[in-house]
């Protein structure tokens, strides 16, 4: 911890403040911690305080957090914040806000003498998205060069923050046997799959606009495909791990339309916020390629979706099939082998091998080998979020991508946008099912043999 520290979350009425970051507080109140909610909203200091004793469970944090109404554009109303600063306390600015007031805020506390170039420990922290393609993300990141040094800007993907995601880093480059089968001699293709149960739920405000290349691939995916197949970082330190990332995803194909597939479930149009034509995707998936020299030639399947048949976040890499089985006079049908990197649920690694039935007749079966990752922790895994706020309050950089890699992976999905935005409407997929018929045939026809949903594949 930083000691004392004033936190202050913009847009601390909406929804991810109440569902994810004030919960995310409860353990971190050692009372140095004052939260001060900040905002459009005409909220009275005790009904805030309310709000933060229920979602966060700390009386301690709620006795001391505060409310301060300002209008995110107009800098005169950033006053009262700077009066509840003190000089001698850190401050982290969370902007929990839609990204179309970043810039605003930014400027805002410029102009009210906030902003962290000048010596103190102010901190800001970004939700995702950072930005609406490319040029807007270069935009933001300039801006935030402005105003505050890289050290003090923390921006959120919180798929780096979970214990299982993180684990992909341990997992490779702390057992040199999987390296020499790391690579287009030995794999064959790689599948990640961010699949959700849920729907669009109350957030159609925010859904109807971004859809789910900008919502979940831009950021979850792409970082989780960076980790998965960069080069090893020369150092575990932040700086490096960013470096690394950053050269993988310079290594990937812009994603062109021909190579991807565009669903929305049914019902979506029916959903309250929605509009009546609106032909936003709520599914893509698509076949990436990276051209460098480990990957060159490997297929790289990556699907999300929501309404699909159950939450799923993992990433399968297949190797090559064994070139050839002859037993008794017969050719055997060989197994794939499988690493299955489950994120959530039921957290866990599988290798998934072909192994003998036991019996008389030598006769192969799809065996799995797993780690159960919640059997390694001590205590429950925390929330992403838990572990994203306790390392901006210790002012590491472990789990936030930097941002070149952000504007990197706008390059890559802008493409695409730009296509679908011209497009007719999306391919319709039923709730519950796992997606458009299409994105099967992405797969055959693009030889990754077909999606592989870790539970329904024997020995997963
Ligand atoms: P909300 O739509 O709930 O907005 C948060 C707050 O921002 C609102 O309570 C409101 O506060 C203010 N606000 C809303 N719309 C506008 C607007 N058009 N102009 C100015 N202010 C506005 O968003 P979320 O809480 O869902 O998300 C906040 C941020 O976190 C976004 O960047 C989102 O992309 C990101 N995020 C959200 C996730 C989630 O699960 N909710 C998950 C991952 C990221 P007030 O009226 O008091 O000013
Ligand atoms: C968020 C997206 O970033 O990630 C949401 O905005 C999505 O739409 C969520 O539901 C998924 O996160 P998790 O941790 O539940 O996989």
């Amino acid at each position: 911890m930083p000691g004392r520290t004033d936190l202050v979350i913009f847009g601390a009425s909406g929804d991810l403040a109440r569902r994810k970051i004030l919960p995310a507080l409860r353990g971190l109140d050692d009372g140095e911690l004052r939260v001060i909610g900040a905002g459009r909203s005409d909220i009275q200091e005790e009904a805030f305080r309310k709000v933060v004793a229920e979602t966060s469970g700390s009386e301690a944090l709620a006795a001391t957090a505060d409310w301060v109404q300002l209008d995110y554009a107009v800098p005169e109303t950033y006053g009262r914040l700077k009066e509840e600063l003190a000089d001698d306390r850190s401050v982290i600015f969370y902007l929990a806000t839609p990204p179309q007031t970043f810039s605003s805020i930014l400027q805002g506390l410029t102009a009210s003498g906030l902003s962290g170039k000048d010596g103190r420990d102010h901190r800001v922290v970004m939700e995702k998205p950072l930005g609406q393609d490319a040029d807007s993300a270069r935009r933001l990141n300039a801006q935030l060069a402005e105003l505050f040094n890289e050290d003090q800007v923390y921006r959120i993907d919180h798929y780096l923050a979970k214990d299982t995601v993180q684990n992909v880093l341990a997992f490779r480059f702390s057992n040199s046997i999987f390296e020499p089968v790391w690579n287009r001699s030995a794999v064959q293709s790689i599948q990640i799959t961010a699949a959700e149960e849920i729907g669009i739920e109350q957030r159609a405000g925010y859904y109807d606009r971004i859809g789910a290349v900008r919502d979940m691939v831009q950021n979850h995916v792409l970082q989780v495909l960076a980790l998965v197949s960069m080069e090893p970082p020369a150092t575990f330190d932040p700086v490096d791990i960013r470096r690394a990332k950053h050269e993988l995803l310079r290594s990937v194909d812009p994603i062109r339309a021909e190579q991807a597939v565009r669903g929305q479930y049914e019902g979506y149009l029916q959903e309250h916020g929605v509009d009546d034509d609106s032909r936003r995707e709520t599914y893509a998936a698509a076949r990436l390629s990276i051209h460098n020299w480990r990957w060159d030639g490997v297929p790289i399947f990556i699907r999300t979706g929501k309404a699909l048949r159950r939450q799923l976040t993992e990433v399968v890499i297949r190797w090559r099939d064994a070139p050839h089985l002859k037993v008794g006079g017969h050719l055997q049908r060989p197994i794939p082998t499988l690493l299955v990197m489950r994120f959530q649920p039921n957290e866990g690694i599988t290798l998934r091998i072909g192994a003998k039935r036991p019996g008389p007749r030598f006769e192969m079966v799809p065996a799995g080998m797993t780690l159960e990752y919640k059997r390694l922790a001590r205590a429950p895994l925390p929330d992403a979020y838990e572990n994203v706020l306790s390392e901006i309050m210790a002012g590491g950089h472990t789990a936030f991508p930097g941002g070149k890699e952000i504007e990197r992976s706008w390059e890559i999905v802008d493409p695409l946008i730009q296509s679908w935005e011209s497009e007719g409407h999306p391919e319709t997929y039923s709730k519950g099912s796992w997606g458009p018929q299409a994105a099967e045939d992405l797969v055959t026809s693009g030889g990754g043999g077909r999606w592989i949903s870790s539970g329904d594949e024997p020995g997963t």
